[in-house]
């Protein structure tokens, strides 16, 4: 399977988030807890090198805990603060307060020395489309949360949410583009819906997914589906088909409707945590 998928809209993401990075001093970057290297754009780095960082790995409720740990213990051996998040029910949002407390730190710190007081520090979510930026802003600002700025009438800005008292939100998340040369990293991507669809051949790559389910997760589709056992990728689909009664005319079998369907389950959470990239 070979594709390639830059669209235009994310040149202006990119010049979007050079101008929004400049108005903040921490940067929450949101992975996805079931690729989080593949959803990651590495250019952030060098966008965000003079900002305090903190790395989320959300949909961790969708991933298996002990690669969500092992994840985090990565994260944080390149030196970033990690929290797990399952923005969705809204945990991990306490624990991600103070995680901020603690990166802006040395900021407020510094603030100190040169006799600022109280200015909030201001940070900004970044992160690949459809990975759960505004599940998070909303789970982390809560209800109770006021906006500043761009008030009506008065100069025109930013939005910022006050989360407290020393910590403001910028209401609109980066988007970052999705980076792939490697064609496994697109795969992941296409796996968790994260390239859209018409660009892709569903049945392809719901096989490609058997394949990797029947190397890393033996059993779990026979178990879902009912299904016999057996190694051929092809079989699997036509399985899943027959027990999920996929029929064209004519009794044949429709593969492409089982291959919609397996994709959903997956990404749904219906064939349990599943982790597709391991460190
Ligand atoms: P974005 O701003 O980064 O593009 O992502 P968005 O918040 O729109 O979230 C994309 C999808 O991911 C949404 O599902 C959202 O509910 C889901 N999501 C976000 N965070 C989590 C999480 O921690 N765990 C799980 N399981 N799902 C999460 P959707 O089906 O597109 O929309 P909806 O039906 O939930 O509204």
């Amino acid at each position: 399977m070979h594709f390639q998928w830059y669209p235009g809209h994310m040149t202006k993401a990119k010049r979007m988030m050079q101008e929004n990075i400049k108005l903040v001093d921490l940067v929450i970057e949101l992975v996805d807890a079931r690729i989080p290297l593949s959803s990651r754009n590495p250019d952030i780095d060098e966008l965000g090198h003079n900002k305090a960082r903190i790395v989320v790995l959300n949909k961790s409720d969708l991933a298996e805990e002990r690669w969500n740990d092992a994840w985090s213990r990565y994260f944080e051996e390149k030196g970033f603060l990690v929290v797990k998040v399952d923005s969705r029910k809204g945990s991990g949002m306490k624990v991600i307060q103070n995680v901020i407390r603690e990166a802006c730190k040395e900021k407020i710190e510094r603030d100190k020395k040169r006799g600022i007081l109280n200015r909030p520090v201001r940070a900004m979510v970044v992160g690949i489309p459809n990975v759960g930026k505004s599940t998070f802003i909303n789970a982390l600002a809560g209800k109770a949360c006021t906006k500043t700025g761009n008030k009506p009438g008065v100069t025109k800005g930013k939005q910022w949410i006050r989360l407290n008292r020393q910590v403001e939100l910028l209401d609109t998340p980066g988007i970052l583009w999705p980076k792939f040369e490697d064609q496994k990293v697109g795969l992941r991507l296409a796996f968790i819906g994260s390239i859209k669809e018409e660009i892709l051949n569903t049945q392809e790559l719901a096989l490609e997914f058997i394949q990797f389910m029947h190397e890393k997760y033996a059993g779990v589709l026979e178990e879902k589906y009912h299904i016999e056992a057996d190694s051929e990728s092809y079989a699997t689909l036509n399985g899943i088909a027959e027990s999920r009664h996929c029929l064209l005319k004519g009794n044949e079998l429709d593969t492409d409707k089982a291959a919609f369907l397996l994709l959903d389950d997956f990404r749904n959470g219906r064939l349990g945590r599943i982790t597709l990239e391991t460190c």
